[in-house]
């Protein structure tokens, strides 16, 4: 178990992302050092983690875009910012030192690529991008300007998470034998989640997110990977072409995987899940999503003990430590170079699934 900090901050493996000291930003009136993010998108997601946002001391919020001008009107003047656009690019005249953004993925890649090229850091709603060359050129224009880039991924900065890692990394359910994760959300057909090419599909807008991101911070990368797919209920031309997906991977240490996830449910049922199952104990993981969440630890003997948390604290972790990274004392857990691999394992999952559900490696 590795990846964690005393404090129960995500510590991310791969290095983190801080930003270089001369983009630390100006220092407003008063001595506070102050950031001005500009929030692109003004949907479900744009609110919750501009709150976030604005909640971190110093950082005001200067301007927002969105597709529907009266929309981006309305987003701005909730957040007191003096600026709104239906054209993104305009944002650059609020002068930000940040963008937040909530878009649908593809429109995502270009407003990240947009911002990046402008030389602004970069808290990304979602997966790092639609798809992984995608990816790539995120990872690549934020490395050659050493600008700050975060996944959207925040189980890494939540609590039931984390009590998850201790226990496991405790040894409270021995050794990991297997985990199986099912993430199943009754998606709207006509909602851009549902469109293949403006998301970037199933698998990486949600199998990504519910649960492969926080299993790979767990357990590491998995060493191989298997899937199978199907499309039943939603058909029709430009719909995601892998509905539903059961994915199988192994992690270090022999532990096995089984990962469900799909757009089709009914509204009632409850499948937000993962067991891990041990030598000598198992944790029932439900992790929320705007809620909490809460865990049950079942040891060798006896019966389950709770686990439960007043709030959902990790919109606002994961906040203050993308501000503390561009401000260059902190890291992110979703850097570039770490997010990138979740897309790497979705293109491999659709592989897999394309050819019939062999496992594939999935590399150095
Ligand atoms: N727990 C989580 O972290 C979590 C949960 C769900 C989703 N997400 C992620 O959050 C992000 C946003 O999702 P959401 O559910 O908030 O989406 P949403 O409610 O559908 O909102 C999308 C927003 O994007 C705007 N938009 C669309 N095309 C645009 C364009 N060309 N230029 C500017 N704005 C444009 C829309 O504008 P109009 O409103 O003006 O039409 C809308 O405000 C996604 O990356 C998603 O994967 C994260």
């Amino acid at each position: 178990m590795t990846g964690r900090r005393r404090d129960g901050a995500a510590d991310p493996r791969p290095g983190g992302t801080r930003a270089a000291p001369s983009t630390v930003v100006r220092r407003a009136a008063g001595g506070r050092v102050s950031m001005r993010v500009a929030v692109v998108g003004a949907g479900r997601m744009a609110a919750v983690r501009t709150r976030a946002l604005a909640d971190v001391e110093g950082v005001e919020i200067c301007g927002a875009a969105s597709r529907r001008p009266e929309r981006a009107r309305a987003f701005a003047a909730r957040w007191d910012a003096g600026f709104s656009t239906d054209r993104y690019q305009e944002l650059a005249t609020t002068a930000p030192d940040a963008v937040l953004v909530e878009a649908p993925h593809r429109v995502q890649d270009e407003v990240v690529r947009w911002a990046l090229e402008s030389g602004l850091h970069v808290l990304v709603g979602g997966c790092l991008a639609a798809d992984l060359p995608a990816a790539r050129e995120v990872r690549r224009l934020a490395a050659a300007r050493r600008l700050v880039v975060e996944a959207g991924y925040e189980a890494r900065y939540k609590e039931v998470w984390h009590r998850a890692a201790e226990l496991v990394g405790e040894g409270a359910v021995g050794e990991v034998l297997c985990v199986q994760s099912t993430a199943l959300v009754d998606q709207d057909p006509a909602s851009w989640y549902y469109d293949e090419a403006a998301s970037g599909g199933m698998i990486a807008t949600h199998l990504s997110y519910a649960f492969l991101n926080p299993l790979r911070w767990l357990f590491g990368m998995p060493s191989t990977v298997a899937a199978v797919t199907n499309r039943k209920v939603r058909t029709h031309p430009g719909a995601v072409a892998h509905e539903t997906c059961v994915a199988t991977l192994t992690f270090a240490g022999d532990v096995l995987c089984t990962a469900t996830a799909g757009y089709v449910k009914p509204t009632a049922l409850s499948a937000w899940s993962v067991r891990i199952l041990g030598s000598a104990g198992a944790l029932d993981m439900m992790p929320g999503d705007d809620d909490p969440g809460h865990l049950l630890h079942y040891p060798r003997r006896g019966g389950p003990r709770a686990h439960t948390f007043d709030h959902n604290t990790a919109f606002h972790a994961q906040a203050r430590a993308f501000v503390g990274a561009v401000r260059g004392h902190e890291s992110v857990a979703n850097p570039p170079e770490d997010a990138i691999l979740d897309l790497h394992l979705c293109q491999l999952i659709a592989d897999s699934a394309a050819r019939g559900g062999i496992p594939l490696r999935t590399g150095p």
